[in-house]
C-alpha cells in the first residue's frame, strides 16, 4: 500500500470551521454527479428562515466538496465496526467513502459483510462469480484482483463482498495468519489511496478481527436509539485486545451518531450519553433520520449522488470533512483517560494506547 500526494492533485480546503451567512449561497458548483434531480428533501436557497439557511449550507457543502480537503499524509485504514445489527456501518461506510473522494481523496471501500450491502450501494455487481475479498482472504487473491472504480464517483473503488464470503469465518479458521490475512492484502496493495474505509459485518468474528488487525483507526457508528450503548464494551474489549496481541496502532478515533432524529428527546438524550462517555471522539455532525439516506441504495447509490442537496448528504459530506480534518498533523486528537477527562494533545496521535472500555456494559 502506498499513499502518492501527486495522483489524485491537492485537496485544498477553504478555511475549517463554523461557516458564516457571508460564505453561504452562490450557484451550486460540485464535481460530476452533483446537480440533477431536486427533491422534497433537497432544499432551495431561500431567506433567512430555517429552511433556508439549511438549503444555504447545503449550498455551500456542495462547493466545498468540490474544493476537495487536505490529503492525509499517509492511508489512513478505517474499520466501521459495531457487532450490534443495522446501526449504519454500510450507510456510513458508503456515504463517506463516497463524500472524502467528492472531496478530492483517493478512497476504496472494503466490503467485509456476506451480506454485501456495500457493493449494492456502490452498484458493484456482486454475484458469486465475480471475484471478490472472499478470494483475497481465503485463495490469497491480491487485492488489485478484486477492486472496481465505482461509477459514478471518481476516486472512489470498491472491493465487494460475495455470498462466499459467509463460509470464510469458518475456512479462515484452518489458515496460516489467519487474523492478518487482509493486512497482508492491503499492504500488498499498490494503488495510491488516502482512505481505505472497511464495512464490517455485525459480529466480532475473525471477519470483524481481520478487519481490526489490518486498521489503524476503529469508526464507531451509533444509533440514536435506547439501548444504544448496549453490547459496546465487548467491541471495545476486543478492540483493546486486539491492540494488545496483533496491532499496537489500533484505537478508536471516530464515533458518529447515525439515524438522530432532533424531534425525540430520546435521541438528544442518548446522544448526550453518547458524548458523556466518549468525549472528544464522537464527531460533531451527526447524521440525521433520513428517507434520501435509505432509499439511495436500493438505486445503486450513495445518498451523494442520489440527492446531492439532501439534508442526508450534507450531513456525510460534513461528517467526512470533520474526519478529514481531525486527522491531519495539527488537528483534533485526545487522550482517554479513565476517569472521564479527556486531555486534549497538541498534535494527532496515531496511537491511544488506553481502553475505552471501561464504564461501559
Ligand atoms: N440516517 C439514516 N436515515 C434513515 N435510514 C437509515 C439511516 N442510516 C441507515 N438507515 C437505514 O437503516 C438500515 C440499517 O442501516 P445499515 O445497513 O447501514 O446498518 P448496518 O449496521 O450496516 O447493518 P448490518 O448490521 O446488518 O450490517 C438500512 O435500511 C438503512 O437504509
Ligand atoms: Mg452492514
Amino acid at each position: 500500500m502506498r499513499s502518492d500526494a501527486n495522483i489524485a492533485g491537492p485537496m485544498a480546503d477553504p478555511v475549517p470551521g463554523p461557516r458564516s451567512a457571508e460564505t453561504a449561497g452562490g450557484p451550486v458548483s460540485g464535481p460530476p454527479g452533483f446537480g440533477g434531480d431536486v427533491s422534497r428533501e433537497t432544499l432551495p436557497p431561500m431567506d433567512d428562515t430555517p429552511i433556508g439557511r439549511a438549503a444555504q449550507l447545503a449550498v455551500e457543502a456542495l462547493g466545498r466538496a468540490g474544493a476537495g480537503l487536505p490529503r492525509p499524509p499517509q492511508t489512513r485504514v478505517m474499520v466501521v465496526a459495531n457487532q450490534k445489527g443495522g446501526v449504519g456501518k454500510t450507510t456510513t461506510t458508503v456515504n463517506l467513502a463516497a463524500s472524502l473522494a467528492l472531496h478530492g481523496g483517493r478512497v476504496l471501500v472494503i466490503d467485509l459483510d456476506p451480506q454485501g450491502n456495500a457493493s449494492t450501494a456502490l452498484g458493484i455487481d456482486h454475484h458469486s462469480e465475480v471475484p471478490s475479498i472472499y478470494d483475497v482472504l481465503v485463495e490469497s487473491k491480491p487485492l488489485s484482483d478484486v477492486v472496481q472504480p465505482v461509477a459514478d464517483v471518481e476516486g472512489l473503488f470498491c472491493a465487494p463482498a460475495t455470498i462466499d464470503l459467509a463460509g470464510a469465518e469458518i475456512e479462515l479458521v484452518s489458515l496460516v495468519a489467519r487474523e492478518s490475512r487482509l493486512q497482508k492484502a492491503i499492504e500488498s496493495y499498490e494503488q495510491p489511496l488516502d482512505y481505505i474505509l472497511i464495512d464490517c459485518p455485525p459480529s466480532l468474528g475473525l471477519l470483524t478481527v481481520n478487519a481490526l488487525v489490518a486498521g489503524a483507526e476503529v469508526v464507531i457508528p451509533i444509533q440514536c436509539e435506547y439501548y444504544a450503548l448496549e453490547g459496546l464494551g465487548q467491541l471495545l474489549k476486543n478492540v483493546d485486545l486486539v491492540r494488545a496481541h496483533l496491532n499496537p496502532r489500533l484505537h478508536v478515533s471516530t464515533i458518529l451518531l447515525t439515524m438522530y432524529d432532533g424531534r425525540t428527546r430520546l435521541a438528544s438524550q442518548v446522544a448526550e450519553e453518547v458524548r458523556t462517555h466518549f468525549g472528544k471522539e464522537v464527531l460533531r455532525t451527526s447524521i440525521p433520520r433520513s428517507v434520501r439516506i435509505s432509499e439511495a441504495p436500493s438505486y445503486g447509490q450513495t445518498v451523494l449522488t442520489y440527492d446531492p442537496g439532501s439534508s442526508g448528504a450534507l450531513s456525510y459530506l460534513e461528517a467526512a470533512r470533520e474526519m478529514a480534518l481531525r486527522g491531519l498533523p495539527g488537528g483534533v486528537s485526545v487522550e482517554y483517560d479513565p476517569n472521564g477527562a479527556y486531555a486534549p494533545q497538541g498534535e494527532h496521535s496515531e496511537h491511544n494506547p488506553h481502553s475505552m472500555s471501561e464504564g461501559i456494559q
